[in-house]
């Protein structure tokens, strides 16, 4: 196949950052994708109906001009949200969805929740007015293996969560294991996930691949090959429950390379290409339509986007560096060479 022309698909999972940050990266987004759900982990988080707006509008200002792009604004849980600012989130038309982290999860969640118990009345608020939770999905508990602590969330608060709400909707973000595979594939219609391109690319030995690698480094953590397997079997068998999701984290480069460094890669440069990688090497680029444009609205009873991109297999070099605010950032397999390439 020499070119791939499929419906603009959306991203159900992007950090933008925010103000000069922001500004290099939102273009590389708005070129591929039609809408993105924004994460809210910005410092300090996004908490209210009316930071996420104010942050909507932050967004839209910085967006080169010529490039048409909805931002989707999801809320950042804490302990304290209310029933009362869901119901505002709601109202506002733009707010799409609640973010989950667990406290200590991950970048930027140490206001996240410490117990889902707190979060009840918030809980039942969405689950009344349809606004679905999405769960970054790791327990936090130190002395469970980083490498289980994805599978240990599923009986250890997944599960509860979902019985104690069966109506709510629930996104598990950037899943990474073959348990979440199959959890999220006997689960109810309401229940779905996104996967992100490098968990579909890369198993954990990338981590160390000849010397320690940095720009390898996210959470939820590489996996073993078989979950990666999974992955890439949930992704490209047009199950409606597995839909797009970047999780494309910028990060200065020297904050990630760096005595401790930063979770999070960046993709966004290649967001469609990277998938289209991932699924051309299985052979299942008919697929990647469903799982990029189709299945994500599907799920939040979103219009699907109605102009299309065209991808053309046509080798490139991934650049060494890349723009980010005043400084630089390490692109993903940076100076790799990628088959496809988006057609301008
Ligand atoms: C994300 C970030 O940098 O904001 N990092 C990551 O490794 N994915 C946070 C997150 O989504 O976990
Ligand atoms: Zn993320």
């Amino acid at each position: 196949m020499k070119s791939l022309t499929i419906t603009r698909p959306d991203d159900w999972h992007l950090h933008l950052r925010d103000d000069a940050f922001m500004a290099s990266v939102v273009g590389d987004t708005a070129k591929r994708f039609a809408r993105a759900m924004v994460m809210p982990n910005l410092k300090p988080p996004v908490i209210t109906a009316a930071l996420a707006l104010a942050y909507r509008e932050r967004i839209l200002a910085r967006l080169p001009s010529g490039l048409r792009f909805e931002p989707l604004m999801s809320l950042y849980l804490t302990d304290n949200t209310s029933a009362e600012q869901i119901a505002k989130a709601v109202q506002t038309g733009l707010i799409k969805a609640v973010k989950y982290y667990p406290a200590g999860a991950t970048t930027h969640s140490d206001a996240g929740v410490t117990d889902l118990s707190r979060c009840h009345r918030a809980l039942e608020a969405m689950q009344n007015l349809g606004l679905p939770l999405l769960v970054h999905g790791e327990v936090t508990d130190a002395n469970v293996d980083i490498f289980d602590r994805e599978r240990m969330f599923i009986d250890g608060q997944l599960k509860s969560l979902i019985s104690n709400f069966p109506e709510l909707k629930i996104v598990f973000e950037h899943i990474t294991t073959r348990e979440a595979v199959q959890f999220v594939s006997d689960a109810s219609p309401r229940i779905a996930a996104t996967i992100t391109a490098h968990h579909l690319l890369l198993n954990r030995n990338a981590l160390f691949s000849g010397g320690l690698r940095p720009h390898n480094y996210c959470l939820p953590i590489l996996k073993k090959e078989p979950h990666r397997l999974a992955l890439i079997h949930a992704a490209t068998h047009g199950n409606v429950k597995f839909f797009l999701g970047t999780d494309s984290a910028p990060h200065t480069r020297d904050t990630k390379q760096s005595d401790c460094g930063c979770a999070g890669c960046y993709t966004a440069y290649a967001g469609i290409e990277l998938y289209a990688e991932a699924f051309d090497a299985v052979n299942a680029l008919d697929k990647l339509e469903g799982f990029a444009s189709h299945f994500g609205p599907d799920f939040y009873g979103l219009p699907r986007n109605e102009d299309t991109i065209t991808l053309e297999s046509k080798a490139w070099t991934v650049p060494l560096e890349l723009p980010f605010g005043e400084d630089q950032l390490t692109p993903f397999l940076a100076g790799s060479s990628l088959r496809w390439r988006l057609k301008d």
